[in-house]
């Protein structure tokens, strides 16, 4: 006896809920193939990628494994200094990379000219090999939260498409990252994206020395409430300096527990993820793809700060930046 091949291509008629799947499973369209139709698809992933030895490495860059030590909170005038440097070098190459975004285009060859881009301003793309990472950017596309590994599925039509960029530069690291559209983009998909970026801000407008870091994600909060869209609790804006990451952590949702003082000197980022719908994620089997549990859409943006005497500084801002929303191209 020989059955027919299950199909693996959805044809153009979907079948109801309730009828048998197109796949020739013999089970339920809605307990089958249902479930993963609109969703992104892993493509394939390209071996980790090299750095040359004349780039200055972080600790981990060997070995995959992040050995965290105690690093000041409060920067001293060189290392911000630095700071401000790795910064503005993350930014200009999450602009460009930005540029690149358009349908048919993978996110691995957007990878890779990132990757280029920070070699050829003498830093280290910060996530290659941080716990294994394979690559030189996050690339999260439509229901992906965060930590996508950039691979062979081309960028369709519609999507939206978060770059993450951390490059370090001068022994410091900086962080951005932001969404962009992929051509023809859904009206509810382009408010999603347009109300985290300001939500980002508001968060940064909330930074101010003697306040608790509470005030930040209260702002954030605040701003998205109107939309009933959510804010992500499983991953967390971090400190920031010589580690990629530390003990800072920067919540992007009100809780009076957020209740350590904001100091000038001080180095974290603000990252908010905001969902269409649930905050529950799961993970792909590649261990690092964070996804909404519904499947519904997502929209990030991130800027590495700093607390000054009276405010803020936004170290991957500036005229420049990927940021429509902020205040100097407001
Ligand atoms: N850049 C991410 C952040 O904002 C971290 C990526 S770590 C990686 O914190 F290993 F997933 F790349
Ligand atoms: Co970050
Ligand atoms: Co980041």
């Amino acid at each position: 006896m020989t059955s027919l091949p299950a199909s693996s291509v959805a044809p153009a008629a979907l079948p109801k809920a309730n009828d048998p799947c197109w796949c020739g499973s013999g089970r339920k369209y809605k307990r089958c193939h249902k479930k993963s139709e609109g969703r992104v698809l892993p493509g394939e992933v390209t071996p980790m990628r090299s750095v040359p030895p004349q780039i200055n490495r972080p600790p981990y860059a060997d070995t995959g494994e992040f050995v965290p030590y105690d690093e000041p909170r409060i920067k001293s005038p060189e290392t911000i200094a630095k700071m401000r440097a790795s910064g503005a070098l993350a930014a200009e190459v999450l602009a460009k990379a930005g540029e690149l975004v358009a349908p048919g285009v993978t996110t691995e060859s957007i990878d890779l000219q990132i990757h280029e881009w920070f070699i050829e301003r003498n830093a280290y793309p910060s996530t290659i090999n941080y716990h294994g990472y394979p690559k030189a950017s996050c690339t999260s596309v439509n229901e992906v939260i965060c930590h996508g590994i950039p691979d062979s599925r081309p960028l369709q039509d519609g999507d939206i498409c978060n770059i993450d960029v951390t490059g370090y530069h001068q022994g410091v690291h900086g962080d951005t990252n932001a969404t962009f559209f992929v051509g023809d983009v859904d009206p509810e998909s382009q408010q999603l994206v347009r109300v985290t970026e300001e939500a980002t801000w508001k968060g940064i407008e909330a930074v101010k020395p003697g306040r608790p870091l509470s005030d930040i994600g209260r702002a954030i909060e605040d701003h998205v409430k109107p939309y009933r869209y959510g804010v992500v609790r499983a991953f967390v804006g971090h400190g920031i300096g010589e580690q990629f990451h530390t003990d800072i952590q920067v919540l992007h949702y009100y809780d009076s527990r957020a209740s350590t003082i904001m100091r000038p000197g001080m180095t974290f980022t603000i990252e908010p993820m905001i969902t269409l719908g649930t905050v529950n994620y799961k993970l792909w089997n590649d261990d690092w793809t964070a996804v909404t549990a519904d499947g519904k859409r997502t929209a990030q943006f991130e800027h590495t700060v700093l607390v000054t005497d009276d405010g803020v500084d936004v170290l991957t801002g500036g005229p420049g930046a990927a940021s429509p929303t902020a205040p100097w191209n407001r």
